[in-house]
């Protein structure tokens, strides 16, 4: 069966330690939201209406929970490859000189903000620029500080098998603490509950290959836990057991692969086929060691039925950010990467998907449900996948 989480540890880790740079310094948290509220009290701590800067492709939740802690946002628009240049960053950041700017790497792909920095002059000189970095792996020695003011923030949890968020700024600017003993709290105990139940509930359903108990234990286990974190008043370090492991993350190991299982998916989802909705991005090679997954953004919102046909495979994904404005007028379906993913899981997950989409050569294919005839314009020759050669990878995919 295959899905987004890793489980084993060992091909995750090196025997040496990362050595870090002076200037460079960094705070474990319990998450991601953790860490956000733990910098901008200790930045802002007699401001109470901050505005924070958001990409309109970001996760509801969150923003949901920064209204609670009496944060307002104000989105700025995201192109399908989620990127916006630099001119029209600048007006949004000119208009309404936010207190706190996010950029988000989504999926991994670094925001081209980080290559054209003409947008800098207009940064308002009090603000924080905090990179989103939860689908990245965050190496600490190489992350690349503007100044002072710019941080990074990771959700390890996302793309590795240990808990807790990594604050990373420069040594100056992150002159305090994570709160002492805050990790023991019915806050920090229910998640740590909640987390632990979906890992069994999720590993019982990948030994006994039942897609129906690995889906329950996302949209129920991993959900609820999603939806406490965040909500505390207090920010929580994170469960310290796990730092030994996090600083002997072996990154290039990981980095290699994701090269690899990138140029794989793009050979095999689109040598043959042009899919009729797909819009296939040009995301620069460069990024590909640091991409959480391989996004197949379409031109319509998210297609439950091929969602289902996917998870009745046995690939258990999902369009993600389905409720946020980038979302209105497309989708993104995550397609996994990653240490427990093989070359074959890619080729099978790219028949399924071509399975969907061309069922045969007559030009059927599906959109958005439906079944639609006829030929597609500017389309290449629909794939056929003969059936016996995907029951073959079915039984084959997790295995390898
Ligand atoms: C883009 C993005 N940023 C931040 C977060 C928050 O991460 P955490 O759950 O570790 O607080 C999420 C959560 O899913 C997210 O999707």
């Amino acid at each position: 069966m295959i899905n987004y989480y890793q489980t084993g540890w060992l091909k995750f880790l090196k025997l040496h330690p990362d050595l870090i740079p002076r200037k460079i310094k960094v705070l474990y948290y319990l998450s991601f939201e953790d860490a956000f509220l733990d910098l901008i009290r200790h930045k802002f701590p007699h401001k109470k209406h901050l505005t924070v800067l958001v990409p309109d492709f970001y996760c509801t939740n969150v923003l949901d929970n920064w209204k609670k802690h009496g944060l307002k946002y104000i989105y700025y628009p995201l192109d399908s490859g989620f990127q916006i240049n630099s001119s029209a960053f600048k007006k949004y950041l000119w208009l309404y000189e936010p207190d706190i700017v996010i950029v988000f790497n989504a999926c991994g792909i670094k925001s081209g903000l980080f290559s054209d920095f003409s947008w800098l002059q207009s940064f308002p000189k009090k603000s924080l620029l905090i990179e989103d970095g939860v689908h990245q792996l965050i190496h600490p020695p190489a992350v690349n500080l503007i100044n002072n003011r710019h941080f990074f923030i990771d959700s390890l949890r996302k793309v590795s098998p240990f808990p807790g968020s990594r604050l990373i700024g420069d040594s100056s600017a992150l002159d305090f603490c994570p709160p002492r003993n805050s990790f023991f709290s019915s806050y920090s105990l229910k998640s740590c509950l909640l987390f632990s139940s979906f890992r069994i509930i999720f590993r019982l359903g990948m030994v006994l290959g039942l897609g129906s108990l690995v889906s329950a234990s996302h949209t129920r286990l991993l959900k609820k836990h999603d939806d406490i974190i965040g909500t505390h008043n207090l920010p929580h370090s994170g469960p310290k057991i796990f730092l030994p492991f996090i600083n002997r993350l072996n990154y290039q190991r990981l980095y290699r692969l994701k090269s690899a299982q990138i140029k794989l998916y793009d050979r095999v989802l689109f040598r043959n086929c042009r899919f009729p909705t797909v819009s296939r991005l040009n995301i620069p090679a460069t990024d590909f060691p640091f991409m959480h997954v391989y996004p197949l953004v379409f031109s319509h919102s998210p297609d439950q039925k091929l969602i289902d046909h996917l998870h009745r495979q046995g690939i258990i994904v999902w369009f993600k950010f389905t409720d946020c404005p980038w979302s209105m007028d497309r989708s993104v379906l995550f397609l996994p990467l990653g240490h427990h993913i093989t070359a074959s899981d890619i080729r099978y997950i790219a028949d399924k998907i071509s399975e969907y989409y061309f069922t045969n050569p007559n030009g059927i294919y599906h959109v958005n449900g439906f079944r639609q005839t006829g030929h597609f314009a500017g389309g290449a020759l629909p794939l056929y996948i003969n059936p016996q050669l995907t029951h073959f990878h079915s039984n084959s995919a997790s295995a390898e």
